[in-house]
């Protein structure tokens, strides 16, 4: 078992894909430990992708992630993290394989309505950035 964090992102909030995106991540065999909804400020967003404060990209992206709310989730299942980014697809809906969360509802490689932990250590941390242990069954 293993657990990774999602975060459908403002753009997929606001494209009302909430439902399709979970049912996806259920229909393939992960589960959701804990759900919720929030608006972060720019300075949580920027906290959440602080590995990523050295990229050209980094002010654009932490404006988009605090321009809406975004729904934070804990799934849990066999190999969490890899199937997760499997169904995600690549980074750039260009390039993402057909069927994926990304190719079909992305706009670009900023607004790419999802996002998925990409390890193990990324992803104990992604999840305590939202949860806390008593919000995760
Ligand atoms: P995500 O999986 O959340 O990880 C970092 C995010 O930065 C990524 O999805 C995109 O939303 C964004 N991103 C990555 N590369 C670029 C890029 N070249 N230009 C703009 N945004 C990017």
């Amino acid at each position: 078992m293993e657990r990774t964090l999602s975060i459908i992102k403002p753009d997929g909030v606001k494209k009302n894909v909430i439902g399709e995106v979970i049912k996806r991540f259920e229909a393939n065999g992960l589960r959701i430990a804990a759900i919720k909804k929030i608006h972060m400020t720019k300075a949580q967003a920027e906290g959440f992708y602080a590995v990523h404060r050295a990229r050209p990209f980094f002010g654009s992206l932490t404006e988009f992630m605090s321009e809406g709310p975004v729904v934070t989730i804990v799934l849990e299942g066999n190999n969490a993290i890899a199937k997760n980014r499997e169904l995600m697809g690549a980074t750039n809906p260009k390039d993402a394989a057909a069927g994926t969360i990304r190719k079909d509802f992305a706009a670009d490689i900023e607004r790419n309505v999802v996002h998925g932990s990409d390890g193990p250590e990324t992803a104990a941390f992604e999840i305590s950035y939202f949860f806390n242990a008593l919000e995760i069954f």
